[in-house]
């Protein structure tokens, strides 16, 4: 009795506690399973599935804002170096003009001192904006030289566009003041190549087909 109760204690017992043990791990991988495939489920109900025509939109869409973007009204303000860019052929700004750290000039030679809040009447005369500046040396938002595909991932990347989300992002193109700016030359200077309310179509289309940079 003792010796067939050790045996018990050896053999049935243990063998009890391992069935409990893999139906506890069985339990636990099921629930696992299950969480993984709702999980994936509603990714895929967050993520729009995109098709290939889509894709195809999309890219089409951005180089049409891209053009803009290329384009002296937006480059001018957008360049590679530390001095803006003037008129339709954007030479070097005049007048020994720098970006400065916050983007609104550097010393005595403030952007604000000779672009008013309105553009002066006249050839040659400044453009005007109250916020008239480049953006800050910290993040220099360039676009002169950048190629489309360089330029989407940039727009699309946090850490070089401004911290703006998507949604700040296509805020910033349909009301910044800055950007309507580019729709409101000096004298003498040309448009952009599209109007405003097509460029927020084409960049609303790259946007919601994907945002495939071409
Ligand atoms: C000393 C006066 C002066 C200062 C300071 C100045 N600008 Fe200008 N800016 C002008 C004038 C004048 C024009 C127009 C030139 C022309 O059309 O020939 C101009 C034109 C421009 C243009 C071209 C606009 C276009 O649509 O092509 C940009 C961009 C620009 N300035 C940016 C800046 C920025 C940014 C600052 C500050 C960092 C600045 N400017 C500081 C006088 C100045
Ligand atoms: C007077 C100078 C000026 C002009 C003109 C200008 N911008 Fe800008 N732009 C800025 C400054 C400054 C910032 C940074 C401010 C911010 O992020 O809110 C900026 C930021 C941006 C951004 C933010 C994201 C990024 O990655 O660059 C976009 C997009 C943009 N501009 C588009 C345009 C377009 C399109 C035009 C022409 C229609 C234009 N800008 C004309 C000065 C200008």
């Amino acid at each position: 009795m003792d010796i067939n109760h050790n045996l018990n204690n050896k053999f049935y017992y243990p063998k009890k506690g391992i069935c409990v043990i893999l139906a506890i791990v069985a339990l636990l991988s099921m629930t696992v399973v299950f969480s993984f495939r709702a999980e994936s489920r509603l990714a895929n109900n967050a993520k729009p599935h995109f098709t290939r025509k889509d894709s195809l939109a999309s890219q089409k869409a951005f180089l049409k804002v891209y053009a803009v973007l290329m384009s002296p009204r937006c480059m001018n303000c957008h360049p590679a170096g530390d001095i803006p860019l003037q008129g339709d052929d954007s030479h070097l700004h005049l007048q020994g003009v720098k970006r400065g750290p916050d983007g609104k000039g550097l010393y005595a030679l403030k952007c604000a001192n000779c672009h008013q809040p309105h553009n002066l009447p006249g050839l040659h005369m400044p453009p005007g904006n109250p916020k008239w500046s480049l953006p800050p040396a910290n993040m220099k938002m360039v676009f002169q030289g950048r190629s489309p595909h360089q330029l989407a991932a940039q727009l699309l990347d946090k850490k070089r566009n401004g911290k703006k989300s998507i949604k700040a992002l296509i805020d910033h193109i349909t009301n910044d003041t800055l950007v309507l700016a580019g729709w409101h030359p000096a004298q003498g200077l040309a448009m952009p190549p599209l109007s405003h309310r097509e460029f927020v179509k084409a960049f609303n289309e790259w946007i919601s087909k994907g945002a495939v940079s071409p």
